[in-house]
């Protein structure tokens, strides 16, 4: 991991020249059951350093306590490893989706961070990470709570955490589908 690691800091700085990003890694245990895919660091994981440790960070554990799944159980990574910013009118920097170059340009190194990890599933969150994975039309809204087919391991897909802080409806669905994937888990043993 170490070594995927220092390649993936040496690719981006030369993509991205003089162009100083911060790379937030994946965080867990190799091994981990699950492994979590969001869709890019926001400004308290760029600070950090760590991935879902700002407001989604606490939406999802919030969530995973209530379906029985421990954090320290997982490995939780991003489709894009650096936060994509933009200026505010303002003059501030926020938050951006990333872009389609973005989401290319790390979806091989995803690719190879999970065969590193090799978790029993992939699960991921929100459209990004889905698009990113599978076929580039899906929509979250029709596939979440679903295994889908993916080489070795099926991939469940979820709602990102951040959509619910904009859209509480989604609330239910998104319980019901972490605790189908609790069951998952608890069917197949620990
Ligand atoms: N949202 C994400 O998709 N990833 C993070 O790491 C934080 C917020």
């Amino acid at each position: 991991m170490e070594k995927f690691r220092r390649e993936l800091e040496r690719f981006v700085r030369e993509v991205y020249e003089g162009d100083r990003k911060v790379l937030v890694f994946g965080e867990g245990p190799l091994g981990a059951r699950v492994m979590l895919v969001g869709e890019a660091p926001g400004e308290r994981e760029s600070l950090e350093g760590r991935p879902f440790v700002g407001k989604a960070g606490k939406n999802l554990d919030e969530f995973l306590e209530g379906a029985g799944i421990r954090r320290s159980e997982l490995y939780i990574s991003n489709a894009v490893k650096f936060r994509p910013t933009r200026l505010s009118k303002a003059g501030g920097t926020v938050n951006r989706a990333p872009t389609q170059e973005e989401i290319r340009l790390f979806t091989p190194w995803l690719l190879r961070e999970i065969e590193l990890v090799k978790p029993e599933c992939v699960v991921t969150l929100g459209n990004v990470p889905l698009r990113a994975l599978t076929d580039r039309q899906q929509m979250i809204g029709q596939v979440h709570g679903r295994f889908l087919e993916f080489p070795k391991r099926p991939l469940f897909a979820m709602y990102h955490p951040a959509s619910l802080i904009y859209n509480p409806s989604l609330r239910a669905s998104y319980e019901q589908d972490l605790s189908r994937l609790g069951e998952w888990l608890r069917r197949r043993g620990t």
